[in-house]
């Protein structure tokens, strides 16, 4: 009997860690931006496994997804524009090839492609890491979303519920890159095949 319920007592934390990587996963550096690569790593596999699983959450197809789909960088890394947050990008099979091209000039995405973008978010005050939302952009066809350059951004929070914002928030800034089809890519360091 004693067994049986340090059995639970144990499957009860470990349940309780999944959902606690708030206190889980501490880091010690005054900013994001002062971690090592190797420990941003380290945070992301705190947080990986909540993350995925709350994207999937309200039934979301490119939440529930994505994470099949192809990597399009080594590990996630820091990056400032998206709210000093570490990042990691997955590419649809439609979109994967060309993507990882990571061309700089005349890239024109296929229709159908998806990117679906991970982020993790640091609270500077707690120190700690959590999942942040899926930032996701799709290419739709030819004059469906002619103000954004046939781009339709969305966004997941990581509760798996829609986020709310207009287009032109996201696209205003992707304009900069309008030789690469308004797509940034990771950062150098992490490219795959880099
Ligand atoms: C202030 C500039 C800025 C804003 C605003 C912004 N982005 Fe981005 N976005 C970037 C940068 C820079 C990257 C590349 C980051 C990386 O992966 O390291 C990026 C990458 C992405 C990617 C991966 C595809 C790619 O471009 O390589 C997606 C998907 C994405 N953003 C979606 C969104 C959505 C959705 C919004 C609005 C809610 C948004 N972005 C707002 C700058 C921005």
């Amino acid at each position: 009997m004693k067994k049986l319920t340090l059995l639970l007592a144990a499957a009860g934390l470990s349940m309780a860690a999944g959902t606690a990587f708030a206190e889980d996963c501490a880091y010690n550096a005054e900013s994001p931006f002062d971690l090592e690569q190797s420990e941003v790593e380290a945070l992301y596999d705190c947080v990986k496994d909540a993350m995925a699983e709350g994207y999937a959450k309200q039934g979301d197809a490119v939440g529930s997804e994505y994470r099949t789909w192809t990597v399009t960088a080594t590990a996630a890394a820091v990056q400032g524009a998206h709210s000093k947050r570490a990042l990691l990008t997955f590419a649809n099979d439609i979109a994967a090839e060309q993507y990882l091209k990571f061309e700089e000039e005349g890239v024109v995405m296929p229709v159908g492609s998806v990117l679906a973008k991970e982020s993790v978010s640091f609270s500077k005050k707690k120190k700690t890491a959590r999942p942040g939302p899926l930032f996701i952009m799709t290419k739709v066809a030819a004059g469906e979303a002619p103000e954004t350059n046939d781009w339709v951004y969305g966004g997941l929070q990581p509760n798996g519920k829609p986020m709310k914002f207009k287009q032109a928030f996201c696209h205003d800034c992707h304009t900069a890159w309008e030789d690469q089809d308004y797509l940034a890519y990771p950062v150098e360091e992490v490219r795959i095949g880099n």
